[in-house]
């Protein structure tokens, strides 16, 4: 299956949309199911010096509260383009903005950590080249993204029943968006030693160390 980026639906909604609030109430499902966000916690836990994580396409900002509990020392800011959600922890910082624009108020060094759970696969190869460019100065990268496979996909019309249209159009989009073994590790280029690891629900998990 070839790699194939279409918009989602859950973008282009109202954030007070009923539906778009039911969505990312399912996303909630899938991640805890998907386990990703549990993954990228227990890494950094494993990561030495890291003093600041910078969270891109934080959605709710569930996982940069987590990671904030578990590592109350850590500057954590969380980045998205939707407006800071509602009784967002307040140790979270939350900066709205494109993640294309990220270099304009972000620094980065050996002692920051990016981390982002099912959000990089919305974008094209060529878009990720560069975004993944912008991040080249940051000392680790945890990515945790949707598996591209035929088995993910009937995995997902599984929970069908729980979820609704708007998370089904989206599950479908992103794994057709997603990733298989070797494609993130070759989009971070080679300033990173990159190990992989594919979930057993669908998921595909890099963590890229600086070199
Ligand atoms: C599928 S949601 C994932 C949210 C969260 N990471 C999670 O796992 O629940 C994707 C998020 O990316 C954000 N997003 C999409 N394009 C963006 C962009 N260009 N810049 C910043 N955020 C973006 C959306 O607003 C949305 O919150």
């Amino acid at each position: 299956m070839n790699r194939s980026v279409q918009d989602e639906w859950l973008d282009e909604m109202d954030t007070d949309d009923p539906a778009a609030v039911r969505s990312r109430r399912d996303l909630r499902l899938i991640n805890t199911m998907m386990g990703g966000e549990r993954w990228i916690v227990k890494q950094l836990g494993e990561c030495e010096g890291i003093k600041h994580c910078i969270e891109i396409g934080a959605g709710e900002g569930r996982l940069s509260e987590a990671i904030k509990c578990a590592f109350p020392d850590m500057k954590v800011t969380a980045l998205d383009r939707i407006a800071r959600p509602e009784g967002l922890a307040v140790g979270v910082e939350w900066m709205q903005e494109d993640v294309f624009h990220l270099e304009k108020s972000l620094e980065f060094d050996v002692s920051v950590a990016v981390v982002s759970n099912l959000f990089i696969h919305h974008f094209e190869d060529g878009e990720l080249e560069s975004l993944l460019g912008m991040l080249s100065g940051a000392g680790v990268i945890l990515l945790a993204e949707p598996y591209r496979s035929k088995g993910a996909k009937f995995l997902g019309k599984l929970i069908y029943p729980l979820i609704n249209h708007v998370t089904k159009h989206d599950m479908m989009i992103s794994i057709e968006a997603g990733f298989v073994e070797g494609e993130l590790t070759s989009l971070l280029g080679d300033q990173w030693v990159c190990e992989e690891k594919k979930s057993l629900l669908g998921g595909l998990c890099l963590k890229g160390v600086r070199k």
